[in-house]
């Protein structure tokens, strides 16, 4: 395992590089903390919990980087506000993360992706359910408790909600965004 994975799913500890604000890492490690929860009552072992919890101490490393940095690691096909995936993941590659899985999962987190693994999706449900979020709480914990267990309908709830709230504010939909939907319905 990279020591830069190892080192986020042992002590919730973020590289150097990471640009982030003290509010956003503690998000991160409640993300990580629920997925690891999630790994735990599935039964995976602990180098997968480890993973699992490195994904969600790492997703947002670069959430509050500049947009020129963000740009020089992601391109600019990438709308700003989630640009800060792909570039976590080109950074974290760079640096030579080679889990295919961990860098897809942290790439698409806020969009979706229809080849996701259950990584991705759990990351996807983790980012939106983790008890420190604003807003709705009721209703995030009632669908955390549906979780690990029920992971399509929960997520056919969560990639619904995040493709109304940017279809209500007219912003552009990504395609991998639609074709998780898709896939979704056609399971
Ligand atoms: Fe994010
Ligand atoms: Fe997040």
């Amino acid at each position: 395992m990279h020591p830069i994975v190892e080192r986020a799913g042992t002590r919730a500890k973020l590289p150097k590089w990471a640009r982030c604000s003290d509010s956003r890492r503690a998000h991160g490690v409640r993300v990580g903390d629920l997925l690891a929860d999630w790994a735990r009552v599935l039964g995976r072992p602990k180098a997968e919990r480890i993973r699992w919890r490195a994904a969600g101490v790492l997703h947002d490393a670069l959430k509050d980087a500049p947009n020129s940095e963000l740009r020089k690691l992601a391109g600019d096909t990438w709308p700003r506000p989630v640009a800060h995936a792909p570039a976590c993941a080109e950074r974290l590659s760079a640096e030579g993360v080679k889990d295919a899985s961990l860098l897809e999962a942290i790439r698409y987190h806020p969009v979706g992706h229809p080849d996701l693994d259950e990584l991705g999706e759990y990351l996807i449900l983790a980012d939106y359910l983790e008890p420190g979020r604003k807003g709705s709480s009721r209703e995030r914990s009632e669908l955390r408790d549906l979780l690990p267990d029920e992971r399509d309908a929960v997520l056919t709830v969560v990639v619904h909600r995040r493709l109304e709230r940017l279809l209500a504010r007219r912003r552009p939909l990504m395609a991998c965004s639609v074709d998780l939907w898709n896939r979704l319905m056609g399971r």
